[in-house]
């Protein structure tokens, strides 16, 4: 058994805060009957649950973890560039899933994707602050000023500003960047408002996380164990 608003949005209808005014509409119907009440414990392998009349069949549950390689945009669809969805396996486009945030073209590494509309709003929700990690080769080199200041979050060319992040310098031209948040080309604007342009950036890992021996351009499956954990990183 599980919530009804829970299943809705495995189904990929929307997240679960909007799943609730379809709810509260009366488009939803278990078994005929309209339901407006999210919180229902329903089974749905014995229930006919429908959205405006059509019947919801459900979908397997997954997340996968890609090594993403440069060159590709992420993004479902691109009239011009390719798309990471091209690295994916085909099954996968057929489970509707959809990448949780996003890499520049340039960057590589962990990129993960879900269908499950809930768990990938609350990954790149700052609120849960699931930490990012990167290794990025940069011009110049971090000093322990620039260390401060991102510490105490950094206020961006364009007066963006960001939450406390962490700077480790590894050494000449290389740093270890850890951000809680995911905004556009962030960890790149990050640096150039320390006046040091990123020439190279990788994603290595999200929350627990890591690319373990994942080769670039390959994707992999999370482990029921792995889905559990991540869930509860962000109290789902
Ligand atoms: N920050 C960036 O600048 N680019 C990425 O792809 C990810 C984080």
């Amino acid at each position: 058994m599980e919530r009804l608003d829970k299943f809705l949005s495995q189904c990929g209808i929307g997240t679960r805060s909007q799943v609730k005014p379809m709810l509260k509409a009366g488009q939803i119907t278990v078994n005929g009957v309209v339901t407006r009440d999210g919180s229902v414990k329903i089974d749905p392998a014995a229930s006919e649950i429908a959205f405006n009349g059509q019947i919801l069949t459900g979908r397997r549950r997954v997340v996968i973890m890609l090594n993403k390689p440069e060159g590709y945009v992420t993004a479902t669809e691109d009239a011009k560039e390719q798309t990471v969805m091209a690295l994916l396996p085909r099954e996968y486009a057929v489970q509707e899933v959809k990448p949780v945030g996003r890499l520049d073209k340039a960057t590589e590494g962990l990129l993960l994707f879900t269908n499950d509309g809930e768990l990938l709003h609350r990954l790149i929700s700052p609120k849960n602050e699931v930490p990012k990690i990167y290794y990025a080769r940069h011009t110049g080199q971090a000093t322990a000023e620039d260390v401060s200041a991102f510490r105490q979050g950094l206020t961006l060319k364009d007066g963006t500003q960001c939450l406390s992040a962490t700077l480790e310098p590894l050494g000449p031209g290389e740093s270890r960047i850890t951000v809680c948040e995911g905004k556009y080309h962030q960890v790149r604007r990050m640096m150039a408002s320390r006046g040091m342009e990123v020439t190279y950036l990788e994603r290595q890992q999200e929350g627990f996380l890591t690319l373990g021996g994942l080769d670039r351009g390959s994707v992999r499956e999370l482990t029921q164990e792995e889905i559990a954990l991540l869930d509860k990183s962000v109290k789902l």
